[in-house]
């Protein structure tokens, strides 16, 4: 086959690749990472290079301009190469961190009933083996066992093949002086069960020396890992990461398309194990703790990620009728992923419930004990998937909306990550200033705005409702033309102008055009729909929900007064909404702490019913009326209505 030859500005080596190749696969083979927001769909326009000599074929040049194609730009997930080519690659976008690091941050206490030794599995017992004799014939591993049993009363234990192969060496090592680390189940009344053994180590360690665990959130974006010691419950170190399959997609589809690509899954499975041991050695480092002293772990994400952590093909996750190929994962051994923690160590991933309600939500249920309380709870989780959770101690119902990434910036010209350099929030003057179209903002770090986060996105656009600059249906207002040079007719249509060139770090303004609005409403509209859809299904009123939970790291910037004004959150009293942060992290501490929070998880994922929307007819009707700022029902937001008479303009 014909071969070409590709060379990368800034790149020593050329490459040869047969002809048909994709650039984006060039690329790969080259070393040089080009980030595929869309999966390599060719929807996003983010992987466009520039061909500096030689030409390929282009299978797509959609979000290409005329001008960047005659430039020769290209999109390097849709370029074939078809000859000799040197290309140029833009700077990707660099994902800047506003993520938590800090021990400070912890959420989560201690529960108060926690008992280690009731209900932690993990346990260090110290052992003086006697040796063997001509006239003591025992193998190693019966004697192991008889001493653990005299010592602590277990009869049966299980070893696996590979601690089996180094435990001859290590009994030895320390003259028959070791100390075990053994992992079980621990049944309601305290008993233990399925005891194995985790760890030999060559030395009478102090039980009561820390052991550890890891409780970890996958998220679609975003990674986070806390350390425990699992003899006290405390959170030792926590650390958070960009998951680092984002290159290769932004949300969930994205990915399962990327994975269903060759070697994609295997791409994607390795490049959360990256993000994971990067961040167990930074919280090891933090607390001085081995990762071979890690013995544990317990996974919640959502059911994509798991699928794709533990290298399970997820394609029929996105196919009519969206089935996974496991909602109860079994257990296994860091070893057999590649988990950087002692190999033995058991991976638990929590259980879901289905396609796109994952244990993320199962996890997040039982952060925030809404199946244990009386009062009628809803549970939202704001990101791409917007799940919900409705009811309490005595039923649970559920569903998924897709949102789309609006709200994590996709989908919105200027929309960013909320990362440095995002405007996080936006006032406009309004009707008692002289200047009743002029923005204010607050920027994420002390620089230059580069583009607006979701927050940012949602405040402003509330002020923009309030103060008349865009209509009910979320159209800009073409007749301000004229009276403020903010709302114009831009190259994408009606706009408004957040911030002018000579404010920006790049020198290009910050617009919102009406194809933004669309997205963001309909984003803010599957959402409303999705719980008001789950509310109608069993017969409960809104107004009877006692608490709203907000779950989700997206959740904890939101201002609520500003998601109600856009009709993303219902119109209630403002004590009635709390907002919980992570609890997918905190729910999978909770589970890896004590078995009776590990059981009720299990339990919470086979009590909620699943309402599958894309068969109920009533969402489409639900999603058409809240479509509008803030809703056609505008009687259901009399706190929006007072907001208006207050701050508009016209
Ligand atoms: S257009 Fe190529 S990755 Fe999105």
């Amino acid at each position: 086959m014909t071969e070409h030859t590709v060379i990368f500005d800034g790149v020593k080596k050329p490459v040869r690749v047969p002809t048909g190749t994709l650039l984006i696969e060039a690329a790969h083979l080259a070393g040089v990472d080009i980030g595929q927001p869309c999966g390599g769909q060719g929807r996003c326009g983010r992987c466009a290079v520039q061909i500096t000599q030689g030409t390929v074929r282009r299978r797509s040049s959609l979000r290409l301009s005329p001008e960047d194609v005659a430039q020769g730009f290209a999109l390097a997930c849709q370029s074939v190469i078809e000859g000799d080519i040197t290309v140029t690659v833009p700077p990707q976008e660099k994902i800047e961190r506003r993520l938590t690091t800090d021990r400070t941050a912890i959420e989560v206490s201690v529960p108060t009933d926690y008992d280690p030794s009731f209900s932690q599995s993990i346990r260090r017992i110290s052992l003086l083996l006697n040796p063997p004799r001509m006239d003591d014939q025992t193998d190693d591993w019966s004697r192991l066992r008889t001493a653990l049993r005299q010592k602590t009363g277990v009869e049966d234990i299980q070893i696996s093949l590979n601690l089996l192969k180094k435990m001859g060496a290590v009994l030895r090592e320390n003259n028959w002086q070791i100390t075990v680390i053994t992992d079980a189940r621990i049944e309601l009344d305290g008993s233990r069960s399925d005891e194995r053994l985790v760890a030999i180590i060559p030395d009478l360690v102090p039980e009561d020396d820390p052991v550890y665990g890891l409780a970890i959130d996958i998220g679609t974006t975003t990674v986070t890992v806390w350390l425990v010691d699992l003899i006290t419950g405390k959170v030792e170190a926590q650390a958070s990461e960009y998951n680092g399959q984002i290159s290769r997609g932004e949300d969930v589809i994205s990915r399962i398309i990327f994975s269903s690509k060759n070697g994609g899954q295997e791409e994607l499975q390795n490049r959360v194990l990256d993000t994971i041991n990067q961040l167990i050695a930074q919280v090891s480092k933090r607390a001085h703790a081995k990762p071979q002293d890690i013995v544990k772990a317990t996974v919640a994400g959502n059911s994509t990620m798991t699928h794709l952590f533990l290298g399970i093909p997820a394609s029929s996750i996105r196919l009519s009728p969206f089935i996974t190929a496991v909602n109860q994962p079994p257990l296994i051994t860091a070893g057999t992923i590649g988990l950087g923690i002692n190999p033995e160590a058991t991976i638990d991933c929590l259980p879901g419930v289905a396609s796109y309600v994952g244990a993320d939500i199962t996890a997040g249920v039982l952060a925030c004990r809404m199946d244990e309380t009386e009062k009628l709870s809803l549970f939202l989780d704001v990101g791409t998937n917007g799940e919900t959770v409705l009811g309490s101690r005595e039923w649970l119902v559920t569903c998924a909306c897709s949102a789309g990434p609006a709200f994590e910036g996709a989908g919105v010209l200027n929309g960013m990550r909320a990362t440095k350099g995002a405007i996080e929030e936006c006032w406009i003057a309004g009707a008692n200033s002289e200047h009743p179209y002029e923005p204010t903002y607050r920027v994420i770090g002390k620089s230059k705005p580069r583009g607006i986060c979701g927050s940012g996105l949602i405040s402003l656009l509330a002020e923009m409702f309030l103060t008349g600059v865009v209509d009910k249906g979320g159209m800009i207002n073409l007749s301000l033309v004229g009276s403020t040079p903010r709302v114009r007719e831009g190259e994408h249509g009606p706009e408004y102008v957040v911030a002018w060139g000579s404010e920006t770090e790049s020198g290009q303004e910050i617009s919102i055009s009406n194809v933004d609005i669309d997205n963001l409403k309909r984003a803010k509209a599957a959402i409303y729909a999705g719980f008001t859809v789950l509310a109608q299904s069993v017969g409960v009123p809104l107004e009877m929900v006692e608490q709203i939970l907000i779950g989700g790291s997206f959740g904890k910037y939101i201002n609520v007064e500003k998601a109600v004004q856009i009709g993303l959150l219902p119109d209630m009293p403002w004590d009635r909404f709390k907002f919980l942060g992570n609890t997918s992290v905190q729910g999978a501490y909770l589970a890896l702490l004590d078995w009776r929070y590990r059981d009720r998880v299990k339990d919470i994922a086979s009590q909620m019913t699943y309402i599958e929307l894309s068969a109920d007819n009533t969402f489409f009707d639900a999603f058409m009326s809240a479509m509008f700022l803030p809703h056609t029902d505008i009687n259901s937001f009399p706190s929006v209505t007072a907001a208006v008479e207050n701050k508009s303009v016209t």
